[in-house]
């Protein structure tokens, strides 16, 4: 999705814009801009394509800037091209705009603005916004003002950042829906959309909230809510260091992301157990125990890989707690009238903690009185703060699109849920024991599987030719074969299918041929012999196989074609590895395609609009 960053203090900020782009760059964008105010004069660069051909075309200009504002954009109205790249001006090009999230009365504001006599030479919505913001400069004659009167017009989502060169002192800010924080640095100051973009510089930043508005200068900044009513805003501290968001000598960060996460599952346990009592402790639920364990039904919402943790938790909650749970799509929740009982509880999943519809969701869920918790990744985003209590994942910053530690350190996460909840129930202390003991074993079990890594790559080697794959799982495993197919079909663009085994011969079983590779998530639980069964049904068709299965399980190397074996542990665990092997099959098979896959077509990794 579209990033934003700006610069304003003593220092060139056009080095400063083009890295901070590139930290944005895992967001994923198709084109990218940067506007400059210098002296008395004004310059706006943009290309499509990636930032590295924009860093060519300035590196020709010799510019040098002390305030300036730079974009990657997604597109939303209009196709990616040069025209439509932000930042976006006014006739005068004195007024300079990038935004992040969608103007969706813009078609409206733009007759209005064209009766006026403005013209418009791009597709977008943005600017339109400029332009509306220019008409009230012209009447209210100060930036500040002429944004607050222009957003008052607005429907839609925005995260904006503005410069003009008759107040060439500061960069005015807003934000309704669309992530932005300001990064505080020693007389020089720095707004973003990510923390990500800023962290070179400083580790002090200020979150802006939905309707804030702020003025930020090199040496303070003033942020205000749309009343124009002045507000004092909290200065935080983040805690993520440079070498954490780079590649650290990995061809990829997916690859470095999925090799990680011995670490990053030991991290969302850490300090998390309480092995003498057979529970967990988790910081962010205290005070709400009892409230989620006397629940009448739990409701996870979330999207993509997220909502695929959910489906697991589904799973884990209800096995453990007996509380029944619902798992639903965020996008389709929050348009639907979903029945919410205040004496329900959801959860709501989110890497990013800034996904347009979770968040949508949330919101819903809140104004009809439900306690809302939050499991997020991200430190200080808006989901995290918008819950009324959560837990942080710890995953560590995820930068590639496709989303791997997240995913199992959100599982790690709602297994520690369940079992608090559980002990508050039902659970005893010997199973509670019995449990802390498997979820410690994991960061090793993972370990173990991630040793299999050329192997698995030599599986891929075979397949990646393929058009057509299914993934077939039952139980705790039909989650993962969901999360196996998405991960093949976003980095590979191969056809994906994920299915409850049993479920191929109502349809996907027509097909299979030899041609078609079908991967089994076949471990040793509670339903192992039924999905021999469906591996039986597959290969009597000449289907490939290949299977995931327990280390311990000799039998099936007979029936498939390929065997990944991984460490077995209670069948509630089980996804946090048996996912492992399916994201390197589709790391190894979209490498191979000598596709990007950290950045793949048309993904975003933070969905910021609806
Ligand atoms: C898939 C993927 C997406 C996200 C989804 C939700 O690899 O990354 O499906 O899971 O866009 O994002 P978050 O978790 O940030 O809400």
């Amino acid at each position: 999705m579209c990033g934003i960053v700006g610069y304003i203090g003593p220092k060139n900020c056009v080095p400063i814009l083009i890295e901070g782009l590139k930290r944005l760059e895992y967001r994923g964008y198709d084109s990218a801009g940067i506007a400059l105010i210098y002296n008395d004069s004004s310059e706006v660069i943009k290309t499509k394509g990636k930032v590295d051909e924009l860093e060519k075309m300035i590196s020709n200009k010799n510019l040098i800037a002390n305030l300036g504002i730079g974009h990657t954009r997604w597109a939303t109205h209009g196709e990616p091209s040069m025209i439509n790249a932000h930042p976006h001006f006014n006739k005068e090009k004195n007024l300079f705009l990038i935004h992040n999230g969608i103007i969706e009365n813009y078609s409206t504001l733009k007759k209005i603005l064209e009766k006026e006599g403005y013209k418009f030479i791009s597709e977008t919505d943005t600017e339109v916004l400029v332009n509306l913001i220019d008409r009230y400069l012209k009447r209210k004659n100060n930036l500040s003002t002429a944004i607050r009167y222009a957003l008052n017009e607005v429907e839609g989502t925005y995260g904006i950042a503005v410069i003009y060169k008759n107040e060439p002192d500061k960069i005015v800010v807003a934000r309704k829906g669309s992530p932005l924080v300001l990064g505080i640095g020693e007389k020089e100051n720095f707004v973003a959309s990510d923390v990500n973009a800023l962290i070179t510089y400083t580790s002090q930043v200020v979150y802006l909230e939905d309707d804030e508005i702020a003025e930020v200068y090199s040496n303070r900044f003033v942020a205000k809510n749309i009343s124009d009513k002045e507000i004092i805003k909290e200065i935080h501290e983040v805690d993520i260091a440079i070498d954490e968001i780079s590649k650290g000598g990995y061809a990829h960060y997916m690859l470095k992301e999925i090799m990680e996460q011995p670490e990053s599952i030991f991290n969302s346990m850490r300090g998390r157990l309480l092995i003498d009592e057979g529970t967990a402790k988790l910081g962010g639920l205290h005070g709400f125990e009892d409230r989620i364990a006397n629940s009448e039904r739990i409701i996870i919402s979330a999207c993509g890989t997220s909502w695929h943790a959910g489906l697991v938790g589904e799973y884990m909650l209800e096995q453990y707690t007996g509380i029944p749970v619902e798992v639903e799509y965020a996008s389709e929740f929050r348009y639907r009238h979903p029945i919410i009982n205040s004496n329900d509880t959801l959860i709501f999943i989110s890497q990013s903690g800034e996904t347009a519809d979770t968040l949508a969701a949330l919101r819903e869920a809140k104004r009809k009185g439900a306690l809302c918790l939050g499991i997020c990744n991200v430190v200080g985003s808006s989901i995290a703060r918008e819950s009324d209590a959560g837990v942080y994942i710890h995953a560590g910053p995820e930068i590639g699109v496709a989303s791997t530690k997240a995913f199992t350190s959100q599982l790690v996460v709602l297994s520690l849920i369940t079992l608090l909840i559980a002990r508050k129930k039902q659970l005893s202390i010997i199973d509670g024991k019995r449990l802390i003991n498997e979820i410690q074993k994991l960061p090793e079990y993972a370990k173990k599987i991630l040793e299999l890594n050329k192997d698995i790559g030599k599986i891929a080697d075979k397949y990646f030719n393929a058009t057509n794959f299914l993934y077939l799982g039952r139980g705790y495993n039909f989650p993962v074969a969901l999360e196996g197919a998405l991960k093949l079909k976003e980095i590979s663009y191969i056809h994906a299918e994920g299915y409850p085994a049993a479920e191929m011969k109502h349809g996907p079983i027509a097909l299979i041929d030899d041609n078609m590779p079908v991967v089994f998530i076949a471990t040793k639980d509670a339903v192992y012999d039924k999905v021999i069964s469906n591996i039986e049904e597959v290969k009597a068709r000449k289907g490939k196989i290949i299977a995931v299965a327990s280390e311990d399980d000799n039998q099936i190397g007979k029936l498939v074609d390929h065997v990944i074996k991984i460490p077995k542990t209670v069948d509630m665990l089980t996804p946090i590895l048996s996912v492992i092997p399916l994201q390197l099959i589709a790391y190894h098979i979209a490498v191979k395609k000598g596709l990007n896959v950290d950045q793949p077509r048309n993904l975003a990794k933070s969905v910021t609009v609806e």
